[in-house]
């Protein structure tokens, strides 16, 4: 429980297993208990569902795009792949950093590219940068159209923001780590999963069945890659961690 008393300048959390702690409003220790709560809540009201990017929604926490785009901006990579499409909002948004950096373009994998999506997507003003291919993106024939639209020398970030069980996460990594320069990365997307266990819309079985399992069992099987915080491009701040649906997301691979 969180008890947030900002006439006292303070927050009490006490925790499941009985024990309290009390952290000034002014330290990241109460930033981190109060945005825990608040991704919870953000969970259950579908926050996360109320964003649009150049006129596509877009299904994610605003910090997470702003830090992905941190990334982007620092590796100015040749193609972003994204397996997970929706609504082509966050297709848009990272060709929209492509078109400004003038260099890069964006690959979309779905299952089902559904009609209304695609032809909002392909009308775009940034689709001359998007590449839609349809189907799983763990099918072979999905792969290997993936991989023929890449060269061998480009600049590559690969995100994952498809179906988010553990063994469909295990098998993209598996499929796409391939394709990851060295100093990019992979990026494993909603790990927030175990962490709103309970809520609504979500399985029990959620506390394993996660991406974070995923990417614990890929980095035992591939030390090429390192689990790897970005540094904040900037920080004149207390808070040290990300707000995220992300966590644990960002194997970067080893040069
Ligand atoms: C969370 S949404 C993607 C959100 C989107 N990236 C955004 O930021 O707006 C997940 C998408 O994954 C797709 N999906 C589910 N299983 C898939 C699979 N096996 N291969 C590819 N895409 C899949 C769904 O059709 C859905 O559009």
């Amino acid at each position: 429980m969180l008890t947030i008393d900002e006439a006292g300048g303070r927050v009490i959390l006490q925790r499941p297993d009985g024990t309290r702690a009390t952290y000034a409003l002014d330290t990241h220790e109460a930033f981190e208990a109060i945005s825990a709560a608040w991704l919870r809540c953000g969970w259950d009201t579908k926050y996360v569902y109320s964003f649009t990017w150049m006129g596509r929604p877009i299904i994610q926490l605003p910090e997470d795009m702003i830090r992905i785009q941190e990334v982007i901006w620092r590796l100015r990579p040749d193609v972003i792949i994204e397996t997970g499409v929706a609504h082509g909002g966050s297709l848009v948004f990272y060709a929209s950093l492509c078109a400004a950096m003038g260099r890069g373009r964006v690959i979309g994998v779905d299952v089902e590219i559904r009609p209304p999506n695609r032809a909002a997507i392909e009308a775009h003003p940034l689709a001359p940068h998007i590449m839609l291919i349809e189907g799983s993106s763990t099918d072979p024939r999905t792969i290997a159209t993936v991989e023929a639209a890449v060269a061998a020398d480009e600049t590559t970030l690969v995100i994952l923001d498809s179906n988010h069980s553990r063994d469909h996460v295990a098998a993209e990594l598996d499929a796409y780590a391939p394709l990851v320069s060295p100093n990019s990365y992979i990026v494993a997307c909603d790990g927030i999963m175990a962490q709103v266990v309970g809520a609504p819309r979500t399985q029990p079985d959620w506390s394993w069945n996660n991406p974070i399992t995923a990417v614990e069992a890929f980095l035992q099987r591939n030390p090429e890659f390192v689990l790897e915080e970005p540094d904040f491009a900037f920080n004149e701040g207390q808070v040290r961690n990300r707000v995220t649906y992300w966590p644990k997301c960002f194997l970067r691979r080893r040069p």
